[in-house]
Order: C-alpha cells, then sequence, then structure tokens
C-alpha cells in the first residue's frame, strides 16, 4: 500500500530550492491507490475523474484568459476566425459532455446548462451517472472573481438502459463527488468516500498536485457567509440566527465574507470554519440552489470534511429529489454553526 507519510504535501513540485520533487503525489496516482483498496475495482472510476481533470484543465486555462488571441482575437468578441467566441459557461459545459460522453464510463449525464437528462450513446455506455455545474457562479464570470465547477458521480441502479430514477438519486448514494475553484490558483477538491483531499494545479507539468492531504472542517467558526441583501424576505430563524451572530450576548461577532460563487463561499468554509447559507426567501421557497449538482455535491464533501450540510430540516443528503433542476434552501458548514440554526429552528417553530 502507498504510504504518503514520506511525502512533502505542503510543497508545490517546485520546491523553493528550484528542485522538482520527483515523489509528489498527483490526484491520478492518489486514486489509483484509493481504487485499489476497493477488491474488483476496474479502474472505471480513475477514467471518469480524469476525464473530468481533462475539462477542469481546459475550462481553467480558458477561466484565465490563456491563449487570449485564440479566444477573442484582437478585437474583443470575435476570434480570429470571425466567428463569435463561445462564452465560458457554453464552453464549459461543451467540455464536460464531450468528455465525459468519450470516456466510455458514464450512461447518464445532468447540467445545469441542459433541460433533460444526457444519455449517453449506448456503445460508449458505463456504469456512472454524472450531475454537474460545469461553471457556477455565473455573476461572477465577467468581473474576474473566483468561479468553480461541481460534479457528483452515482453509480446506475436500473437494469438495462439508464432511467430517470438513476438520476434522482439521494445524495447519500454518492459514490465520489467534488469541485474544482478557479480562484488564485486552480485546485480540485476531492471525496471518494474517505475523506477530502485538495489537489492544486501545477501549471508547468499540467498535473494535480497532493498540497492538502485530509481537509478537516473545524467543529466551530467565525464567519457567516448569507447575501444579506436579501434580509427582508429571510424567515424569522435565519434573521434572529444573523442577529446574534452581529450582537452576540457574550464573545466577539462574527465576521461577514459573501463571494456571490458557492464554490468560493464553501472552500472557505472549508479551510477557515463559519456556514454558508443560502435559505428560502418570500420569493424563492426553496431558496436558489439547485439540488442534484449544486448543493450534493457541497454536502457531500463538507460531511466527509466533518461538517454538516441541512435545509434547515433535514440532512441534504437525505432529500429524495423529484425533478433534476429542484431547488433546495441549504446551510453547511462548521458542524456546531450549522447545529446553532437547526436547533434555533426547532426552538422558534415550538413558539408558534
Ligand atoms: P448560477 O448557477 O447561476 O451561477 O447561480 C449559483 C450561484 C452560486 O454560486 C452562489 O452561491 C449564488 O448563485 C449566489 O446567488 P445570489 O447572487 O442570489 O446571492
Ligand atoms: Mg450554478
Amino acid at each position: 500500500m502507498e504510504n504518503y507519510s514520506n511525502i512533502r504535501f505542503l510543497e508545490p513540485t517546485m520546491a523553493s530550492t528550484g528542485q522538482l520533487d520527483t515523489n509528489f503525489v498527483t490526484m491520478t496516482r492518489f486514486v489509483l491507490t484509493e481504487q485499489r483498496k476497493i477488491p474488483y475495482a476496474t479502474g472505471e472510476l480513475t477514467q471518469l475523474l480524469n476525464s473530468i481533470l481533462t475539462c477542469v484543465k481546459a475550462i481553467s486555462s480558458a477561466v484565465r484568459k490563456a491563449g487570449m488571441a485564440h479566444l477573442f482575437g484582437i478585437a474583443g468578441e470575435t476570434n480570429i476566425q470571425g466567428e463569435e467566441v463561445k462564452k465560458l459557461d457554453v464552453l464549459s459545459n461543451d467540455l464536460f459532455i464531450n468528455m465525459l460522453r468519450s470516456s466510455y464510463t458514464t450512461c447518464l449525464l445532468i447540467s445545469e446548462e441542459n433541460e433533460t437528462v444526457i444519455e449517453v450513446e449506448t456503445d460508449k455506455q458505463g456504469k456512472y451517472i454524472v450531475c454537474f455545474d460545469p461553471l457556477d457562479g455565473s455573476s461572477n464570470i465577467d468581473c474576474l472573481v473566483s468561479i468553480g465547477s461541481i460534479f457528483a458521480i452515482y453509480k446506475k441502479v436500473t437494469e438495462g438502459a439508464p432511467t430517470l430514477q438513476d438520476g434522482l438519486q439521494k445524495g447519500k448514494n454518492i459514490v465520489a463527488a467534488g469541485y474544482a475553484l478557479y480562484g488564485s490558483a486552480t485546485m480540485v477538491v476531492l471525496s471518494t468516500g474517505n475523506g477530502v483531499n485538495g489537489f492544486m494545479l501545477d501549471p508547468a507539468i499540467g498535473e494535480f498536485v497532493l498540497t492538502d492531504p485530509d481537509m478537516r472542517i473545524k467543529p466551530r467558526g467565525k464567519i457567516y457567509s448569507i447575501n444579506e441583501g436579501y434580509a427582508s424576505l429571510w424567515d424569522k430563524t435565519v434573521t434572529e440566527y444573523v442577529r446574534r451572530k452581529k450582537y452576540p450576548e457574550s464573545g466577539k461577532p462574527y465576521g461577514a465574507r459573501y463571494i456571490g460563487s458557492m464554490v468560493a463561499d464553501v472552500h472557505r468554509t472549508i479551510k477557515y470554519g463559519g456556514i454558508f447559507m443560502y435559505p428560502a426567501t418570500k420569493d424563492s421557497p426553496n431558496g436558489k440552489l439547485r439540488l442534484l449538482y449544486e448543493c450534493n455535491p457541497m454536502a457531500y464533501i463538507i460531511e466527509k470534511a466533518g461538517g454538516l450540510a441541512s435545509t434547515g430540516k433535514i440532512p441534504i443528503l437525505e432529500v429524495v429529489p423529484e425533478k433534476i433542476h429542484q431547488r433546495v434552501p441549504i446551510f453547511m458548514g462548521s458542524k456546531e454553526d450549522v447545529q446553532e440554526i437547526l436547533d434555533l429552528y426547532k426552538e422558534l417553530e415550538k413558539q408558534d
């Protein structure tokens, strides 16, 4: 069995000495090792994850406007051939669909960008279902603020041709999930069921290198994260919870941070602790975020890192999906912070 204890995780492949670390752990190496622990593993999941990494590299390059002349030409909106440039979210979606389809590992795809499920051609089908948001944080794309890609992988549960039922599984059936964050660096955070690991893209070699092994979320943080512009539309529990964070009876108030890209807000929550909320509002009784490809994968990662993710009533991973684009309210992050708002929901409901 591979033992990573001698490996200097926190150093990039090029150490400060300029020397190449010759034994770094790439994501593929890591997943291969994980899969070896499972008897009869076929390597299909590794193959699938590799195809997602290819998408992430290509999206990362496009997000960073690398190869700008190729993307935009000199004029801006059209490329050098005079063709209109694909918007980043369309390009990301096309990449995900093409790479997953041609990986021979999937049979059904559900994307935020497609109204209906995508069935993979029979001769290319494998046993996995992938739900994904190819580029989340649409309002942040044009102003160069961090954005991300999110994915959840399931196994087919029905016999024969894939059906909608295969796509509408509870989050607790997830086999592997993760996200890519296109921030000051590009990072993929992944769980295949045992803990959570972070891999930074080293552009010099085009590989994702294990830099954040066994990520754990603090039991309590000092940051709350919510779009406070909608305060007048919240229910009384969220209103009271946020009030208590700002005007605590004892101790210091919490800090507020809200990027408006869930991947970035949740990544910070995992690294620093605290709570991220996208609750129901008067206008949107189910909140904004989508269960299948936004909430479930992030909830899975948060729980595997030791945190909690809930709708306010039940764990996110227990929600039975009814529609592929269904929304749910979400509270996730440090265990004690999330538990506090769940307790407040119960307490205030009793008073009604
Ligand atoms: P999108 O799928 O259109 O990008 O919307 C999802 C994003 C999330 O990343 C983020 O948490 C949320 O929308 C922000 O919404 P709001 O602007 O209402 O606060
Ligand atoms: Mg989205």
